[in-house]
């Protein structure tokens, strides 16, 4: 299986990273998007993180803004310039292609790639949009986003990868029979760092910040126990099928209306239409937990 992660990092996209990097997935190739800050700080974010797991991958910066919309960060949760921790000042640099041609050359090139996409879905569907033959190459899309019976955490009704860009969310949903890995279960992806040992090094402060990067305020607002590692659930799925899954009718919202980028589940099949994705319903806490734990002491 290769996979190529788009991410936004973010704490819980760079503890996707080291999930992914750390149980052997065979990782082609990483591409940054604007989300949880700036694209130029994703971009130099996801350099760093490589650096400081000691992974020497191809990085392709992409999409700066939405396709449609206004660009919206969350430095508030995830920190100043987007990560929490120490990292070390990149060395590397990005390869000359946008990330949309990095997909599309990177699906043509495996035949069968799988897509972990963790941030706002800008790039997938600019690739889709210059190569419309794109999904034969791709075997799977798994996106972290949405929130069905669980409330948004960007507006009460939408979360916020799918807040960012919901033109490039419909996008994906319409030609690529995504995956959605929604809050209704990533609400419950927590790992405490009090369950490992984390030496008192800088390395090991870093990603005890990681783990715990939702500020005590946002944490209490949406009544979590810890942070929610929302993107390492992709990536657990994919080591360890932690997740339960089912096949829907999905829609995003559009519209310029207060449930802009919400995504709606037709779980009676009342529509009468044809599954058109298929949705995270369930997750095994204990899986996702140990297959974090474990990574992250290999890391360590
Ligand atoms: C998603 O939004 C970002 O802040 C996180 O990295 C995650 O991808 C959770 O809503
Ligand atoms: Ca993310």
């Amino acid at each position: 299986m290769s996979i190529l992660i788009d991410a936004d990092p973010g704490c819980d996209d760079a503890l996707a990273i080291l999930l992914a990097l750390e149980s052997g997935l065979d990782v082609v190739g990483l591409t940054t998007v604007a989300g949880n800050a700036p694209v130029e700080d994703t971009t130099h974010n996801t350099l760093a993180i490589l650096e400081f797991l000691d992974y020497d991958l191809p990085v392709a910066q992409g999409a700066d803004r939405p396709l449609i919309k206004r660009q919206d960060t969350a430095e508030f949760i995830h920190g100043e310039n987007g990560i929490r921790g120490e990292l070390p000042d990149p060395s590397s640099r990005t390869v000359d292609e946008s990330a949309a041609e990095f997909i599309v050359e990177r699906a043509r090139e495996h035949g069968d790639l799988t897509i972990a996409a963790l941030g706002p879905l800008t790039n997938l569907a600019l690739a889709l949009s210059i190569d419309p033959q794109l999904p034969k190459f791709i075997d799977r899309v798994l996106v972290m986003g949405g929130a069905v019976a669980h409330a948004g955490n960007r507006t009460p009704a939408a979360e916020a990868n799918l807040h960012a860009d919901p033109d490039a969310a419909s996008r994906v949903l319409q030609s690529a029979d995504p995956t959605f890995v929604p809050l209704d279960v990533t609400s419950q992806a927590i790992l405490r760092p009090q369950r490992l040992e984390l030496p008192a090094t800088a390395r090991g402060e870093t990603i005890r910040e990681w783990l715990t990067y939702y500020p005590e305020d946002s944490r209490k607002q949406f009544d979590y126990a810890g942070s929610p590692i929302h993107d390492a659930a992709v990536i657990a799925h994919l080591t360890d099928s932690v997740l339960t899954t089912e096949r829907s009718y999905l829609q995003i919202e559009t519209d310029d209306s207060p449930s802009r980028g919400a995504l709606v589940s037709d779980e009676f099949g009342v529509a009468s239409e044809p599954a058109n994705a298929s949705l995270a319903t369930d997750i095994d806490e204990q899986r996702f937990r140990d297959a974090l734990r474990g990574a992250i002491e290999t890391t360590l």
